[in-house]
């Protein structure tokens, strides 16, 4: 019997995938504000608590077009493989074709899958207890494992977190490498690499990766500030001193985040203009989530009038397997990855056009580029919103 449980185990410990009931005193960070209600705002504000169905309209609408898109897979069996990163602590991690033979006559209301998708423990997307309650990532895994299927987590109230002599009277606590020396573990765990519904790798960010020193936390957390971790007072009225990060997690969605993160320069050649986007970060951009966009815009002026444009878009495109144009999640094909390499550089030429005494360059970024905007019908002006990278003059 023995021999067995343990072959039991170590196949847990292979698969990862393993759920731990999270206890309602920690489930949801309205229950870490009495003593960490500085973070919790901050969190409050970041993507990682929108990463839930019901507060990303463009996630939303991705998994919907997939699942339509998808023959033999319901919504909610596409919801449980996305909810791998964006919902972690979800209760159910894979359904069976018993369960898809259910949902397709609509009798699924009962189901584990069912209620796991409707339950308030993912609501909040990657929450508290998402990146705190993990006990191990396990890097021997097969590199497309990612998310719950990476990690174990710690047993319900335990806090895994960057100090060795941390002490709360709410929970119990644990000093983990990846919170303090090697966070991009922890980022790695799901901003590694995605794989399509065809099996292609759309995105492999971790690949791209060319640290130089800084780790992912060092610009998308900020440099460590003395704070402190808990707003409690001990019994001397005194809060603990301590070097801390902000939990903001800004990146693309946030317009100040893209002045200048590309350098630009613009150079006359004999026949034309040689524009030059210089990326000092240590990913490529755009990078992450295909479908993002870098839009370099140029109007030609004479006497103060604009006499002609010319736009260049730096995306990713996608085929899917008949062929046609699609969304990341359906590609079986990349056709186009015009991104900007990791500390490296591309050089786009603009014709000179007769009669222009000088040129307004404009280089921005966009969330979604036209074409997947247009399939999935997104609504809100933010998808399509151009965020400045960098603005230029040249008289010609
Ligand atoms: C995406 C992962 C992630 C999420 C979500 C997250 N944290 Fe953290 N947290 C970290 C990392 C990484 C650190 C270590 C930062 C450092 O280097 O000091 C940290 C540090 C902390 C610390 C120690 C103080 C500090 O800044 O080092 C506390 C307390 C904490 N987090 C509480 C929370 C609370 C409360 C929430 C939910 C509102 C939360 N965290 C959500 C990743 C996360
Ligand atoms: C009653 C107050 C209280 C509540 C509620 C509370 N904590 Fe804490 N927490 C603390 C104190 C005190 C510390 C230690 C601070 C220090 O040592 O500077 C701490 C430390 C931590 C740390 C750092 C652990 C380490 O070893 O580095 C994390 C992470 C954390 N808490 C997460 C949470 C989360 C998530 C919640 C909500 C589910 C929560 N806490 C609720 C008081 C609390
Ligand atoms: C459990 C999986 C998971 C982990 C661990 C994780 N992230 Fe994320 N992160 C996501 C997902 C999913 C999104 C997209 C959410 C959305 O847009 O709805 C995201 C979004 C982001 C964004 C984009 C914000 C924006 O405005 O575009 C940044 C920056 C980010 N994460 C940084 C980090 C850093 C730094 C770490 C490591 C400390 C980390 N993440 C750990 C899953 C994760
Ligand atoms: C030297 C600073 C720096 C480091 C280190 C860094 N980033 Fe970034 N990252 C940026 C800047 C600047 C941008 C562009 C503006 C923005 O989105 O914040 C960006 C953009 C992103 C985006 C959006 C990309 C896009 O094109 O839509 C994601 C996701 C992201 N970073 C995640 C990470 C992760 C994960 C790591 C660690 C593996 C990391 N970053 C390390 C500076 C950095
Ligand atoms: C391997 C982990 C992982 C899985 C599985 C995953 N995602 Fe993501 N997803 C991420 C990360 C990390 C980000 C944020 C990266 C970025 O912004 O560049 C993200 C971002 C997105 C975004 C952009 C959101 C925004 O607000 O801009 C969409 C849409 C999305 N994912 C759809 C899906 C769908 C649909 C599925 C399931 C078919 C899925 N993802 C499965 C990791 C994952």
């Amino acid at each position: 019997m023995h021999w067995f449980i343990a072959l039991a185990l170590l196949a847990l410990s292979l698969e990862g995938a393993k759920v731990v009931h999270v206890g309602d005193k920690f489930k949801d960070s309205g229950k870490c504000k009495a003593c960490h209600s500085h973070i919790v705002k901050e969190w409050e504000g970041s993507w990682h608590a929108k990463s839930h169905y019901a507060n990303d309209e463009y996630f939303q609408k991705t998994i919907d077009y997939v699942a339509r898109k998808t023959s033999g897979k319901s919504l909610n069996t596409i919801k449980i493989e996305c909810a791998a990163c964006h919902n972690p602590r979800i209760s159910v991690t894979s359904t069976s074709a018993e369960y898809e033979a259910i949902a397709a006559l609509n009798l699924d209301q009962d189901t584990a899958a069912t209620k796991a998708l409707q339950s308030d423990l993912i609501s909040e997307g990657i929450n508290c207890v998402v990146c705190h309650n993990i006990d191990q990532i396990h890097d021997n895994l097969p590199d497309s494992k990612r998310g719950i299927h990476r990690v174990s987590w710690m047993k319900s109230g335990v806090m895994s977190g960057p100090y060795d002599d941390a002490k709360s009277p709410y929970h119990k606590t644990e000093r983990r490498d990846f919170m303090d020396t090697n966070p991009d573990q922890l980022c790695f765990v799901c901003h590694a690499n995605d794989t399509s519904e065809e099996g292609h790798r759309f995105t492999n960010m971790q690949s791209e990766f060319k640290s130089g020193g800084k780790q992912c936390v060092d610009c998308h957390m900020g440099p460590r500030k003395m704070g402190v971790a808990a707003t409690l007072r001990d019994k001397n009225g005194q809060q603990n001193k301590r070097l801390i990060r902000s939990h903001s997690f800004i990146g693309a969605h946030t317009v100040t985040m893209w002045k200048d993160a590309l350098k630009v320069e613009a150079k006359k050649g004999s026949r034309t203009l040689e524009v030059t986007l210089k990326n000092p970060q240590p990913h490529a951009l755009p990078s992450g989530f295909g479908s993002r966009e870098i839009v370099v815009e140029m109007q030609y002026l004479k006497g103060g009038k604009v006499i002609n444009t010319e736009t260049r878009s730096l995306t990713s495109r996608y085929l899917s397997k008949r062929g046609k144009p699609t969304i990341p999640h359906l590609a079986a094909k990349t056709v186009e990855n015009l991104s900007i390499p990791a500390n490296g550089s591309k050089t786009i030429s603009f014709p000179l056009v007769n009669g222009a005494d000088k040129v307004l360059l404009s280089v921005s970024y966009r969330l979604v580029n036209d074409e997947v905007r247009e399939m999935l019908e997104l609504k809100d002006p933010m998808w399509s919103k151009k965020m400045v990278i960098k603005k230029l003059n040249l008289s010609l």
